[in-house]
C-alpha cells in the first residue's frame, strides 16, 4: 500500500517522520496501516495455536470427512480439510463414495461414525449427488458431532442465542470483522445471500453483536442501494465482480466470502482490484475467508471433542 500522508501536528508526532520543512506544518510521512485483511496469516496463527494444544493431548480430535462423487470444487476442499487436519495433528478418517450411492449406504456410513468414539466431529461435503436427500443426511448427524453447525439443533441454537457449533464460514467471517478492531455495536450489516452454509448464518452472528442487518439476495431491487449504506459489506453469492467500487460505502469493512474460478484465476464476488480504494478494510479472494473457514472448521472439531468428554463424563 502506498505511504499515506498524515499530518503530524493534528496526530501527534510520531518518532522518526519524515520532515518536509518547506510549510510551516510539518508534513510527516507515515505507513498506514494494511486494509487488506490477511486471511492466511490470522489462520495460521490460530493452526499453530491448535497444534500446540493437541500436542500434548493423549487423545486427538477426530474429524471424518466424507465426499461423495467426483465435483472438482469439493474435492479441492476436502483435501485442503484433510492436509490441514494432518498438519495440526488431528485424527482424520476420509471417505471418497461413488457418486451412485444409495441414500440408504450413506445413513448406514453416518450412523457408524456417530458410534465410533474416536470420530468427533462428521463432516459431509456438499453440495450431493441428485438422489440423495441432503437435509435428511446432515439431520442423521449426533448434534454434538456437527462440526459444520448445518443441522437444526446446531442453526436453532445459533438463533436463539445458544450458539455450540457454528458453520465455520460465517465463525470466519465473524472473526476477520474483529480483526479489523471494528466495533459491530450498532453499525449497518449487509449480508449479500441468504444460503443456510453463509449468509443466514453470519446476518444472525451481526445481529447478535447488535448491528443492523439487512440480507440481500436475487430478488432484491436495488442492490446497489443497499450495499453502499453497509459499514459492514459479507458477499457470498458466488459471482464474480458482483460488487463494483461504486457499490461500496468509503470505509467500510468488506468481507468477500465468494470463490469463483474465472479464465483459469480464483476471484471473489467483489471487484477486489477498485473495490479496496473504496473499502476501509477488505478481504483478498484466495487468501480471506477460505483459510479461515479451514481454521474455524479445527477449531470446531477441538470443540467437539470437548462436548463429547462432557457427555460422557
Ligand atoms: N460446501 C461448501 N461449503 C461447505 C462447508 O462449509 N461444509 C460442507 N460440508 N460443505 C460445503
Amino acid at each position: 500500500m502506498p505511504a499515506k500522508i498524515i499530518d503530524g501536528k493534528m496526530r501527534g508526532s510520531p518518532r522518526s517522520p519524515t520532515h518536509c520543512s518547506l510549510s510551516s506544518s510539518p508534513i510527516y510521512l507515515i505507513k498506514m496501516p494494511s486494509k487488506i485483511i490477511d486471511g492466511k496469516k490470522i489462520a495460521d496463527k490460530i493452526l499453530n495455536g491448535l497444534k500446540s494444544k493437541v500436542k500434548n493431548m493423549k487423545q486427538k480430535p477426530g474429524l471424518a470427512l466424507v465426499l461423495v462423487g467426483d465435483n472438482p470444487a469439493s474435492e479441492i476442499y476436502v483435501n485442503f480439510k484433510e492436509k490441514t487436519c494432518r498438519e495440526v495433528g488431528f485424527y482424520c478418517e476420509r471417505f471418497n463414495l461413488d457418486k451412485n450411492i444409495s441414500e440408504m449406504d450413506l445413513l448406514n456410513l453416518i450412523n457408524n461414525l456417530n458410534q465410533k468414539t474416536n470420530i468427533h466431529g462428521i463432516l459431509v461435503q456438499l453440495p450431493l449427488p441428485k438422489q440423495i436427500d441432503e437435509h435428511l443426511i446432515v439431520d442423521s448427524i449426533l448434534p454434538h458431532k456437527d462440526v459444520d453447525g448445518f443441522t437444526p439443533v446446531s442453526l436453532g441454537n445459533l438463533i436463539s442465542e445458544n450458539a455450540i457449533l457454528v458453520p465455520a464460514t460465517a465463525r470466519a467471517v465473524m472473526h476477520l470483522i474483529e480483526s479489523t478492531g471494528t466495533n459491530i455495536e450498532g453499525k449497518s450489516a449487509v449480508v449479500v445471500g441468504r444460503s443456510n452454509i453463509v449468509g443466514k448464518p453470519v446476518a444472525m452472528m451481526l445481529l447478535e453483536k447488535n448491528a443492523t442487518v439487512t440480507i440481500c439476495h436475487s430478488r432484491t431491487r436495488n442492490l446497489a442501494g443497499h450495499s453502499r449504506k453497509a459499514d459492514i459489506l459479507v458477499v457470498a453469492v458466488g459471482k464474480p465482480g458482483l460488487i463494483t467500487k461504486e457499490m461500496v460505502k468509503e470505509g467500510a469493512v468488506v468481507i468477500d466470502v465468494g470463490i469463483n474460478r474465472v479464465n483459469g484465476k480464483v476471484v471473489g464476488d467483489v471487484d477486489f482490484e477498485n473495490a479496496k480504494d473504496a473499502a476501509g478494510f477488505i478481504t483478498p479472494v484466495p487468501g480471506g475467508v477460505g483459510p479461515m473457514t479451514i481454521a474455524m472448521l479445527m477449531e470446531n472439531t477441538l470443540k467437539a471433542m470437548e462436548l463429547a468428554q462432557k457427555i460422557l463424563k
